[in-house]
């Protein structure tokens, strides 16, 4: 906390302080993202057809096709269901400024991506962690969920598969939220930026939709498609809460661009989408037998709970040293960025992102263990 009582994006913060110039950048949580070139050869784009856009206003809610796109992802939603906008950011920021009232508290899980929990503290209102247990696979605490949800609990905040953990939550922890959320009349706002990375099946993980009333699902293009640069997400969410959440669009940026739209437009069509995130978990997977390989150089030194889904692990190290020491050594002694555990409330762990080309993510784990070798000594 500053002396105001602002509580910087501890995670976003030290991503954007540290991660321009660097030369081996494991700190991303998506997958490498793709280039132009190559989104418009694997999405048959005519660039003439494109470069005709007019560099205008689109249609401030999401023009009508992209929601159409957006609500067939998702069991029984239609187009107005769907509100288009900046990033998955600018929806989580605006579910925080438009459901929360005096004296609501919002419960967040811990470790996660602290996007709506941080905006919510803000703004003034009270956030209670809940903890990922690692030994049990980063299940939920059920009891200490239990515990925390009242009738002034307004939000329960998941993300899921979760970042930085990677885990999808179990049947039953899945149960236990909606349990919970609808005992008290809470939303449950569920950030799914990183379904359809999944490590071990072709099937995404299904979306919050559906299983109660009051949900609020997020996503956007820039974890399982790789296009984190158009800035373009979504929230889906009953008609008169997107009617709601469009008002504060209008004042937040009033509209994501045109042609972000029009990519994302093309992106999202079937056959195109398929061959997006089948790139995404292609990356994912040979990317952690990688990363697993060279942890196993330490004998002793590393363990990680295999992720389900992203291109991310947060591994757990036994070294003399705490975590902000090793990703700073790390990166001023071998120009290698990871995120240390301490960003995310956790010590003794570092996040890294390994969903990178073979060659580069190579030489950057030889540097990770060159470090390792000099710290052991
Ligand atoms: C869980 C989660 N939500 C949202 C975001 C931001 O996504 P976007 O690029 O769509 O704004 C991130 C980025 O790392 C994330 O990890």
């Amino acid at each position: 906390m500053t002396a105001l009582g602002f509580q910087p994006f501890a995670v976003e913060q030290y991503l954007s302080e540290t991660e321009h110039g660097v030369r081996f950048n494991f700190s991303e949580s998506g997958v490498h993202p793709m280039s132009y070139a190559e989104l418009f050869t694997l999405c048959d784009i005519d660039k003439e057809e494109l470069f005709a856009t007019l560099v205008d206003y689109p249609q401030v809610n999401g023009r009508e096709i992209l929601r159409g796109h957006i609500a067939a992802l998702y069991p029984n939603a239609t187009p107005e269901n769907v509100l288009v906008t900046v990033g998955a950011t600018e929806a989580n920021t605006l579910v925080a400024a438009t459901l929360l009232e005096p004296g609501d508290n919002v419960i967040r899980f811990r470790p996660t991506y602290e996007q709506l929990a941080g905006n919510a503290h803000n703004l003034g209102f009270e956030v209670r962690s809940v903890d990922l247990v690692e030994d049990q696979g980063w299940a939920v605490d059920q009891s200490a969920l239990n515990d925390a949800v009242d009738d002034r609990t307004r939000v329960i905040h998941t993300v899921n598969p979760n970042n930085p953990t990677g885990t999808i939550l179990s049947f039953a922890d899945r149960q236990t939220i909606v349990q919970a959320a609808e005992r008290v009349g809470a939303w449950i706002v569920a950030d799914e930026v990183y379904a359809g990375t999944e490590r071990d099946t072709d099937e995404a993980t299904a979306s919050f939709w559906g299983s109660c009333e009051r949900v609020i699902a997020i996503n956007s293009m820039s974890k399982a498609y790789g296009l984190p640069g158009l800035r373009l997400g979504w929230l889906v969410a009953p008609e008169a809460m997107v009617q709601a959440f469009w008002r504060r669009h209008e004042y937040a940026s009033i509209a994501a661009t045109m042609m972000s739209m029009h990519l994302a437009e093309h992106a999202l069509e079937p056959a195109h989408r398929n061959k997006l995130t089948e790139r995404a978990r292609r990356l994912i997977r040979r990317g952690f037998r990688t990363l697993e390989e060279a942890l196993a150089r330490h004998e002793g030194v590393f363990s990680v709970v295999p992720p389900q889904a992203s291109a991310m692990s947060f591994v757990k190290f036994a070294l003399p040293v705490d975590s902000d020491t090793f990703a700073k050594r790390l990166l001023m002694e071998e120009d290698v960025l990871v995120i240390p555990g301490s960003r995310f409330g956790v010590e003794d762990h570092f996040r890294f992102s390994s969903a990178l080309p073979e060659d580069h993510l190579r030489e950057g784990l030889e540097r990770l263990n060159r470090l390792v070798d000099r710290i052991l000594g």
